[in-house]
């Protein structure tokens, strides 16, 4: 008998060093022998208490990732795990900095995270690719670097160039520079805006970095003429609503926007961020969204469909991946 299965998922946005589970940085923490009690609790969970001290959690958890096979564990592992909800892509954010700060090379940090990718994809059949991220509050000068670092090494699994970080820090028009550098070399463009910076950061990130796909994106509710503009504009929010509830930007998920977004028009994916440290997976987020808001099977292959559209990747493999989803058998 043919059982119905799981809708195919796509994730777009997550940070592969905070897609870390705490027992695998426990073990890189024991061979290293770095001290995580601070970041990690007594019953095996993340621990911090506001934005701030989430991103130096996540500082001291990815420096527990110190060489090319510590880094393919790391993408094997997150893949193997996302195929297994059913996700059929997925895109990373990988962060050279924090690969700097553990002491390897921009070209062995790649490749360790393309071998976990590549193993993954033969295991499971997901399609994987990275976006490099610059991080905002390392300033604009650090950003430039990593563009350039990143267009003149490239990878045909590095596909995109983002920026995160903390949003209430520098204005976009500093980092135009960096983002002109990767878009005219053909990396797919997105940038956090609109998480902790309301609709002003998302319209400046429109303008001065020509993004396409906005990470979270998702205070534009608060602005009709935005929410209008990213309609018109075909604008793809990466939205990630258990990160969202977890860092307090809502309190609950049912006042979340994603469905008065979705109602208004604009394109919507699900995605998990930054997931253990969010207790989150990305067939949590699906499967939260649908019964808050009483989303269908319909509408969540919808979601697919949109983050596959508008994915960081050759058009033949959106073929592919948009068949599998197509005559995938879900009700
Ligand atoms: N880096 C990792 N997670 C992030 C988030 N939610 N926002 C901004 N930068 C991040
Ligand atoms: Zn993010």
């Amino acid at each position: 008998m043919n059982y119905p299965m799981t809708v195919p998922k796509a994730e777009l946005h997550c940070h592969i060093e905070g897609a870390a589970s705490p027992s695998l940085v426990l073990r890189q923490a024991e061979k290293y022998q770095v001290d995580v009690s601070s970041i990690i609790n007594g019953n095996g969970k993340y621990v911090w208490s506001d934005f701030t001290s989430f991103l130096q959690a996540y500082d001291l958890a990815s420096s527990v990732f110190k060489t090319p096979a510590d880094y393919a564990l790391l993408s094997e592992s997150y893949f193997r795990m996302l195929a297994a909800e059913g996700a059929i892509y997925g895109e990373v954010f990988i962060s050279p900095d924090h690969a700097q700060a553990a002491g390897l090379s921009y070209r062995s940090y790649v490749e360790g995270l393309a071998a976990g990718i590549e193993q993954a994809k033969e295991g499971t059949g997901i399609e994987g690719r990275m976006i490099a991220i610059g991080v905002r509050h390392f300033g604009a000068a650090s950003v430039e670097r990593v563009a350039k670092e990143v267009v003149g090494n490239p990878h045909p699994l590095v596909t995109g160039f983002g920026l995160a970080g903390d949003e209430r820090e520098g204005h976009p028009a500093n980092f135009a520079k960096a983002f002109r550098i990767a878009g005219e070399a053909g990396l797919g463009l997105t940038a956090h805006a609109g998480e902790f910076g309301g609709p002003d950061s998302i319209v400046a990130a429109l303008e001065f970095l020509r993004v396409k796909r906005i990470g979270h994106g998702v205070r534009a509710i608060e602005d009709k003429d935005l929410v209008r503009r990213l309609v018109d504009e075909r604008i793809v929010l990466e939205v990630c609503p258990g990160s969202n509830t977890s860092l307090g930007v809502y309190s609950i998920l049912r006042f979340h926007p994603v469905n008065l977004l979705r109602r208004a028009g604009v394109r919507i994916t699900l995605n998990s961020d930054d997931p253990p440290f969010f207790h989150t997976t990305l067939g949590k987020e699906y499967s939260s969204v649908a019964e808050t808001f009483g989303w269908s099977t319909a509408d969540q292959v919808e979601v697919t469909r949109t983050a596959i559209e508008a994915a960081f990747c050759d058009d033949g493999t959106k073929q592919r991946l948009l068949v599998r989803l197509e005559s995938a058998d879900v009700q």
